[in-house]
């Protein structure tokens, strides 16, 4: 469960990416984040992933407070975490297989695991007969499969996704955003922000910001597939 509760965040003296926002997201919710740009999606996320400290307010991910975790404990938040976050790209020095297994690498996995876990998560997005290609030959929508294959691969219990639909073609929004929705009904909380309305109405739940204010927010009971 990831909770906050008053949490601001101040750059400088006057701006406020959040402002006095509380909310409660359970385990395995599939939530969006709606709101123009600057309207603070990608400093909550952020905050979730405790790349962000809040000026003032808690968070709380299973009780822990993040604002007062240790640089040393940021590892088994992150393992914890499937981010797909605006700014970090797919590394084009090397194949998307090794992007993928790269996660795991870092974690110590055997490269075999890495390797066999790495090629589950580019069959599950659809994209395992690119594995040998750089990033480079890859069209956007690609790419941004390839980054959630990526997100995926540690098996984590939360994907953080920052408008991953920017950039993309209806056709590929719908295959990116249905393979989220897929995680999700395996038991995968999903947070996905979005400035990009046509997906709402797909949501189980929406929250609205609006310079760093939450404005609106809505669950709705059923749960319902985006049409391919
Ligand atoms: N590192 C930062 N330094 C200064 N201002 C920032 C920083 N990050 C975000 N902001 C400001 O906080 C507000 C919210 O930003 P952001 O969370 O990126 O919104 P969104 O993702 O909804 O577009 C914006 O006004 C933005 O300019
Ligand atoms: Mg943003």
């Amino acid at each position: 469960m990831i909770e906050f509760q008053h949490v601001s965040k101040a750059f400088g003296n006057d701006i406020y990416a959040l402002r006095d926002v509380s909310l409660t997201i359970g385990d395995g919710e599939l939530v969006f984040l709606a709101g123009p740009s600057g309207a603070g999606k990608s400093t909550l996320l952020r905050m979730i992933a405790g790349l962000e400290k809040p000026s003032s307010g808690t968070v709380l991910m299973n009780g822990q407070n993040l604002g007062q975790l240790k640089a040393s404990s940021l590892p088994y938040l992150r393992r914890k975490l499937g981010l797909i976050l605006q700014g970090q790209g797919l590394l084009l020095d090397r194949s998307v297989l090794a992007n993928v297994m790269l996660p795991m690498i870092v974690v110590g996995e055997s490269t075999t695991e890495a390797e066999t876990r790495a090629r589950a998560a580019l069959d599950r997005l659809n994209i395992l007969d690119k594995a040998h290609a750089s990033p480079l030959a890859l069209s956007g929508g690609e790419q941004q499969r390839v980054a959630i294959a990526r997100a995926i691969v540690n098996r984590p219990k939360i994907i953080l996704a920052d408008e991953p639909t920017a950039y993309l073609d209806r056709d590929n929004a719908i295959i990116v955003i249905n393979a989220l929705k897929a995680f999700q009904r395996s038991g995968v909380t999903c947070i996905i922000s979005s400035h990009d309305e046509q997906f709402l109405e797909q949501a189980n739940r929406v929250i609205y910001l609006s310079k760093g204010e939450v404005t609106d927010s809505w669950t709705s009971a059923v749960e319902s597939v985006v049409a391919a």
